[in-house]
């Protein structure tokens, strides 16, 4: 895929030290950032800060030199994928939503041919104010994307709305912004998590999924344009905001979730860890403990996979194998089993709870491996996978 580019717009505003740490981020993940600063940005922040992160030089001027043609407000934004301007001070949003082009920045947004994002940051009453109000109320008519702001505590020890939003949160926005929409108006449904079964009212049988893998499939198919049902068992994590979220502790409630989602969905992922058995009668009370033993008789829970996969007109069907050994042999075994196109195989002892994978994907092609990453480029690479495997059936059917 061609590298992602961004003009990165720094206004003059207290917030521009994040935008340091946001172009961190931004190279590290591999997108090119070109950082233009206005006069009174430089005197929050450096150019060689600005310079030295982003690994390019830093324009400040119309008239620089460095541009052959002296074109440096059309130039710079060719080719880009996006402007962003953080932080984005109540002057420049006035500027840019009257059309103003007074300085490079300025130019450079009404000279694009791009998307602009931008940050805002300012004290609660300069936010309030109606003149900004109507400003970014005529921005977003125009196609702007407004980040934030924030509510907090604010540099001129005031508490309020206005505060720009941390650099990751701006991160985060981007990256999605950035993502190409493999998925748009599909719908999704994600298992995610472990699942508990109860012994009695405190105690319970789980394993160690942290729903991370899950989680992360999640925003990453809601960044691919996808409507996306996650259905969770439990986990500790913040869930994506624009995802339908189903919270549930055991297999049958899990199972129960899926049944009523399962049919409306185009796609369905199964990355929990679900159980194979449960306590055949729990206890209503708490369990005492006795000198004698104790037995729990177990019995094994529904295969939410295999039944969805069997439905008359499934969804495309893909399945995660947790296995400790033979790999591939054991996950294609599993594939063929429950009737799936598509098994994503990752070792156990590697992949629960841990904060990055490796999978192997396999289907009616072969085997086809992603190495080592964090879990959300994991999930960035599977879901463009399961999006190309998708279209390829439909276009096939049809
Ligand atoms: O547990 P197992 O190795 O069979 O899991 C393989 C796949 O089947 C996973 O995608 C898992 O989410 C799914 N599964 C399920 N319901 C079960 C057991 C597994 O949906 N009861």
């Amino acid at each position: 895929m061609r590298r992602k580019r961004i003009v990165l717009g720094i206004t003059g505003g207290i917030a521009a030290y994040k935008s340091a740490e946001l172009v961190r981020l931004l190279v590290k993940d591999g997108i090119e950032v070109q950082v233009v600063m206005t006069e009174a940005a430089c005197g929050f922040i450096t150019e060689a800060t600005m310079q030295a992160l982003s690994g390019r030089p830093v324009f400040t001027d119309m008239w620089d030199s460095r541009i052959a043609d002296n074109m440096a407000h059309i130039e710079l934004s060719r080719g880009a994928d996006a402007i962003v301007v953080v932080p984005a001070t109540a002057d420049f949003l006035a500027k840019t939503a009257n059309g103003l082009a007074d300085d490079l920045l300025s130019t450079l947004c009404i000279a694009r041919e791009c998307p602009l994002l931008a940050a805002p940051a300012m004290n609660r009453q300069m936010w309030q104010n109606a003149a900004t109000q109507r400003n970014v109320a005529q921005l977003k008519r125009d196609g702007v994307t407004i980040l934030g702001p924030a509510s907090g505590d604010q540099a001129c020890g005031e508490i309020g709305m206005g505060r720009m939003l941390e650099a990751r949160e701006i991160y985060e926005a981007v990256a999605s912004f950035l993502q190409p929409k493999f998925l748009n108006g599909k719908h999704v449904l994600i298992t995610a998590g472990p699942t508990f079964e109860a012994i009695d009212p405190v105690r319970g049988i789980t394993n160690r999924s942290s729903g991370k893998m899950g989680y992360s499939i999640a925003r990453a198919a809601l960044d691919a344009g996808a409507k996306v049902t996650l259905v969770s068992g439990p986990v500790s994590l913040e869930p994506p905001a624009a995802a339908r979220l189903e919270r549930v502790e055991s297999a049958a409630k899990m199972f129960e979730a899926v049944k009523k989602s399962a049919k409306a969905a185009d796609i369905f992922i199964a990355v929990a860890a679900v159980a194979d058995y449960r306590i055949a009668n729990p206890s209503k009370q708490k369990i005492k403990r006795t000198s004698a033993e104790l037995e729990l008789k177990l019995v094994p829970n529904p295969d939410i996979l295999a039944w969805v996969a069997a439905l008359p007109k499934p969804p495309f069907c893909v399945g995660f194998a947790a296995e400790s050994q033979k790999l591939n042999e054991l996950a294609d075994e599993k594939r063929r089993r429950k009737k799936v196109p598509l098994m994503v195989a990752n070792l156990a002892q590697d992949a629960i709870g841990a904060d990055d994978n490796e999978v192997t994907l396999l289907d009616d092609g072969g085997t086809h491996k992603l190495p080592r990453a964090s879990k959300p480029e994991i999930a960035r690479q599977l879901v463009a996978y399961i999006a190309r495997q998708y279209s390829g059936r439909k276009n096939k059917k049809s």
